[in-house]
């Protein structure tokens, strides 16, 4: 009996290959990162055949590193950023530009003529740059003979899922978390929606057939099915065994992603949430998602080190940032790509505020890791007011989460206890387990939760006052970025 499943991880910043034993510990793993492009003030692209590629070598390495051949897999469960828009060629399997990722906003322009209610009523998404549709639009609209050839269904549309899928089986697959990001899906029907297709002139042909998050969609080697597609954040959710209505997890990337799992039917926010899609297997009944998108969590530490340079590494953040008591008064708020959940303003602008000579490179480290925490507690406040409860406990996982000193601050900002998993690649083990569910590799759900165990918790030591006022000064910071576009 096969012993071992794999995943492919494709973020937003790198390409991992991992495998898991049965009792969800880490056997090996190889990781690639791709390069970030830049083009304008605003853009921000991959190349979609760089990533396809590391994803080859990563499933190689992996494999060669734990002295396994691919056959000892009993199945590859995928999981990918969500919303970057890649269109290919079909025949040739060339991308015909480079892939548009979730935070680019070059289709603000784009918003004002969009009719945002009839969106948010049948997919549950804000009228933001953050989804793929306006990005597909923006794409055909530059050119009518790519939307002709688009309409003959010799260029294809996917997110990260679908390219990979379609390179590693030959077929056009999305799955139903994927494709609930792309502002095309009807939530209530699961499928594409006819009146959406039509409002952004996006011509059906081009889409991919929308199947489960857990089933075999096709062989990636011989005897060996990719049996999973699920989104990064909803994979997270699932490594983190959130399977009943109200568990919650926020995973910390690039983006912050806070997920609360609503159940089979699908809950509206009142408060500047997202309606997603949490996971479905097979043919079993969905289950959604109420979702907090931040836009840059790790994205500002990774700011500080790649455009100013104060930084070596991500990690030394925390150093840098320990070396002083508390942040002194200035707030960072790094609304990059604008600031998504619970605001939605494509329109904001990144700031640096209460600065005086006194402060250094320590300080504003430090207003980097508090304004992760802070747009956390925006999240959490909203959820809270949709959900009509509170968290007690706040499971968190994903890169930043090494970072002690900021979760210390989550539990502060917060003020409830802060909790990580032995495991902290809960993406890449979602994303196994689901697989594993879909092929007989792991009988029930219930064998996954015995799986969870806690590494570490972190307790709030602010006092009420200080939380208070601190997150008071926020909520200032937050105001002043508004309206910022030039
Ligand atoms: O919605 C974007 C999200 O899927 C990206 O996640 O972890 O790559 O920042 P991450």
């Amino acid at each position: 009996m096969k012993q071992f499943v794999g995943a492919i991880d494709q973020g937003t910043t790198s390409t991992r290959f991992m495998i898991f034993d049965r009792s969800g510990a880490e056997i090996g793993r190889h990781q690639l990162e791709h390069r970030q492009l830049f083009p304008a003030s605003g853009w921000v692209e991959h190349d979609a055949t760089e990533i396809w590629e590391n994803t080859r070598k990563t499933i190689d390495a992996a494999l060669t590193g734990a002295g396994l051949v691919p056959s000892d897999l009993a199945a590859i469960g995928l999981t990918n950023q969500r919303e970057t828009v890649v269109v290919w060629d079909k025949a040739s399997g060339t991308p015909v530009a480079p892939a548009i990722v979730w935070q680019d906003t070059r289709t603000a322009p784009l918003l004002d003529a969009l009719d945002g209610s009839l969106i948010l009523s049948r997919t549950g998404l804000p009228l933001a740059t953050y989804f793929s549709a306006t990005k597909v639009k923006w794409l055909l609209d530059r050119s009518p003979e790519l939307r002709a050839r688009a309409a003959r269904g010799e260029v294809l549309f996917g997110t990260m899922d679908s390219w990979l899928i379609w390179n590693l089986t030959g077929k056009h697959l999305t799955d139903v978390t994927n494709a609930s990001r792309t502002m095309l899906m009807n939530l209530d029907t699961l499928d594409w929606d006819p009146d959406l297709l039509a409002h952004f002139d996006i011509p059906r042909a081009m889409l991919p057939e929308i199947r489960s998050s857990a089933e075999v969609y096709g062989e990636a080697f011989p005897g060996v099915p990719i049996a999973a597609a699920i989104g990064d954040q909803q994979a997270a959710l699932f490594g983190q065994t959130c399977f009943a209505p109200g568990d919650a997890k926020c995973t910390y990337g690039t983006g912050g992603f806070l997920l609360m799992n609503t159940g089979t039917e699908p809950v509206r926010s009142s408060h500047g949430l997202i309606t997603t899609v949490a996971y479905r297997f097979g043919d079993e009944k969905p289950v959604y998602a109420l979702e907090g998108s931040i836009a840059a969590a790790g994205a500002a530490v990774q700011w500080l080190r790649d455009q100013l340079g104060i930084l070596d590494s991500a990690a030394d953040s925390e150093t840098l940032a320990g070396q002083v008591e508390d942040s002194a008064g200035v707030y960072f708020v790094p609304a990059f790509s604008g600031l998504f959940a619970p605001y939605w303003r494509p329109d904001a602008r990144g700031a640096i505020v209460g600065l005086s000579r006194f402060h250094t490179a320590a300080h504003i480290t430090r207003a980097a890791l508090e304004a992760i925490c802070y747009q956390t507690r925006d999240v959490v406040e909203a959820m809270a007011q949709d959900s009509g409860t509170a968290l007690d406990r706040l499971r968190v996982d994903g890169g930043v989460t090494a970072n002690e000193l900021c979760m210390q601050l989550q539990a502060d900002i917060l003020g409830v206890p802060v909790s990580r998993p032995a495991v902290a690649e809960t993406t890449a083990l979602g994303a196994a387990y689901a697989a594993g569910l879909a092929v007989g590799f792991w009988e029930s759900v219930d064998d996954l939760r015995a799986n969870w165990r806690e590494d570490r918790r972190w307790q709030p030591t602010w006092t009420a006052e200080r939380r208070a006022s601190d997150y008071a000064n926020w909520k200032r910071a937050v105001d002043r970025t508004l309206d910022w576009i030039m």
